[in-house]
């Protein structure tokens, strides 16, 4: 909860939502919307991304991207961790996750940042926060990313250090409108970032003008209820950019469809985690 223990006007909204759009439908179904809900399968989403600008020292370098967990209700713990393990099976050589790690309440979120953390990518595991890890307490939420070995990146940017290279990750706090996003991504992005990790993809705008080559984010679910086979016909009717890769220039970006829900119910848009391999040519 906050500071002052009094809940947040945006947390009251966020958890009316919750009860009218799930936790009520689930008691009047007697449970079976919740299990119906869990029984289906979060998927694992290979993609191959290919940019001019992205560093060939690091070619092939294989991204395990994971987004809007929305842990509660609908996201238990042992669920998530299901779907760490897709991604430990993998082996990534670094592990990001783009924000929502919580639905409501941030209580019980270091198990699942540990996890994150133990997949033992050899570059490290990043956050960056969401809309829902703010409704809380977001200070709460960092020092436990903090104790968990999770590098969490709040309107920063960090160096690795890989074989005599260098890669940069640039990291931004959850903003809502284009205008916040660019003032946020001009802040920590200049051309010597190689990712750029944004909750909302609004980011990929700017990040593409500073010439980022790949930006990844969430957000979104894809909308959650999809019309199969036409990218883009999705629910989220409010964003521009709800799921897979989009071009602008040499940059790229990767929206995830996230590996939970706000409500239980996903149509022609599997949960997923996503295992990305960047390369500077096809
Ligand atoms: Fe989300």
């Amino acid at each position: 909860m906050s500071k002052t223990n009094r809940p947040s006007g945006k947390f009251l909204r966020a958890k009316a939502r919750h009860v009218l759009f799930a936790a009520g439908p689930n008691k009047l179904s007697r449970g079976r919307l919740f299990k119906k809900h869990f029984d289906q399968s979060i998927d694992l989403k290979k993609v191959e991304i290919t940019s001019p600008s992205w560093p060939s020292a690091f070619d092939g370098l294989r991204i395990g991207h994971v987004s809007d967990f929305h842990l509660g209700d609908l996201m238990p713990l042992d669920r998530a961790l299901g779907a760490i393990d897709t991604l430990v099976s993998q082996e990534p050589d670094i592990v990001v996750c783009t924000g929502d790690v919580v639905d409501l309440h941030v209580n019980g979120a270091l198990p699942l940042l540990e996890a994150l953390a133990n997949i033992g990518a050899p570059l490290g595991t990043m956050l960056v926060l969401g809309n829902h890890d703010e409704l809380d307490c977001a200070s709460a939420l960092s020092l436990m990313a903090q104790s968990s070995g999770v590098r969490l990146l709040r309107d920063a940017s960090c160096q690795i250090h890989h074989n005599g290279n260098v890669l940069t990750v640039a990291g931004i706090d959850w903003a809502k409108t284009s205008k916040q996003c660019k003032s946020k991504v001009e802040k920590v992005c200049d051309d010597q970032t190689h990712i750029l990790l944004s909750h909302n993809p609004k980011a990929f705008t700017t990040a593409s003008e500073v010439g980022v080559p790949l930006t990844l984010s969430g957000h979104t679910h894809g909308g959650q209820v999809a019309m199969p086979n036409r990218r883009g016909a999705n629910l989220a009717v409010a964003h521009r950019y709800t799921a897979g890769v989009y071009e602008r220039g040499d940059s790229r970006l990767f929206v995830t469809v996230g590996v939970g829900a706000w409500f239980p119910l996903r149509i022609n848009c599997p949960a997923e985690v996503a295992l990305i391999t960047a390369t500077s040519s096809s």
